[in-house]
């Protein structure tokens, strides 16, 4: 562990997409990398936070100097995130997939000659941010930052989410195809809470991190 403002601090951050399986061989994905919720998991680590990285199925290695904890589906980020707390800082970055398959498969769905495909039924995944949001004192963190993705009306859903899922910053990133966000090295974000919505010119996903990381250290009192 690193000297630096955010010491004594816990942190905990999602990261990735999730995997829902369908069948042993085959799951429903998302094209998130990690890149981001890496880097914030590394940046929180430099400003001396002990973190620990719920990391969904991503190929980035992981940041050196914290603790990671590798999932595939939503639920086990849930059980791990769970697990995690009480941490004074929650950033849930990850690209959690909103439902799993309810009629998944113990053996490999089999397609025979004459038969029509097989229909795969979803259930609502629980929300991870919203839950940790949402807990009693004394789990409930201090500061809980959330991610919207969105293609189109940006500030308009970030601002509902930040409402309706009760977490105190909400990170908005447009993911719309023709800003290369996904899988990219750069994003262009706006923060909103309470107070209002702050626009960053775009940058590098690291440094993004490094301002985030600046930004919550100074809501911790700590900078
Ligand atoms: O509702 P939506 O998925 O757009 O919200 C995005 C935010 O909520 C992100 O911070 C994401 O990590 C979080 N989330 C979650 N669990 C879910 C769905 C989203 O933690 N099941």
């Amino acid at each position: 562990l690193c000297d630096g403002p955010l010491k004594g601090v816990k942190a905990v951050v999602t990261s990735g997409p999730t995997h829902e399986a369908i069948d042993p061989v085959r799951f429903i994905a998302n094209r998130s990398s990690g890149k981001q919720g890496h880097a914030i998991a590394a940046a929180l680590a430099a400003l001396g936070a002990e973190v620990t990285l719920v990391s969904g199925p991503v190929t980035i290695p992981d940041p050196p100097g914290l603790r990671v904890i590798r999932v595939e589906s939503a639920l086990q980020m849930l059980g791990a995130v769970r697990g995690a707390l009480p941490a004074d800082v929650v950033v849930c970055a990850a690209a959690v997939a909103d439902w799993s398959v309810a009629n998944r498969a113990t053996e490999k769905r089999k397609k025979k000659v004459g038969d029509p495909p097989p229909t795969i039924e979803l259930t609502p995944n629980p929300d991870i941010l919203m839950t940790v949001s949402k807990a009693e004192a004394p789990v409930r963190p201090r500061l809980v930052v959330g991610f919207a993705a969105e293609t189109e009306r940006l500030l308009e859903h970030a601002a509902d989410k930040l409402a309706r899922k009760g977490c105190d910053w909400i990170v908005a990133n447009d993911v719309s195809e023709a800003t290369g966000t996904f899988g990219g090295d750069s994003n262009t974000v706006h923060i909103i809470d309470g107070a209002g919505t702050e626009s960053w010119p775009a940058m590098g996903k690291d440094e993004v991190a490094r301002n985030l990381a600046e930004r919550i250290a100074k809501a911790l009192g700590k900078m």
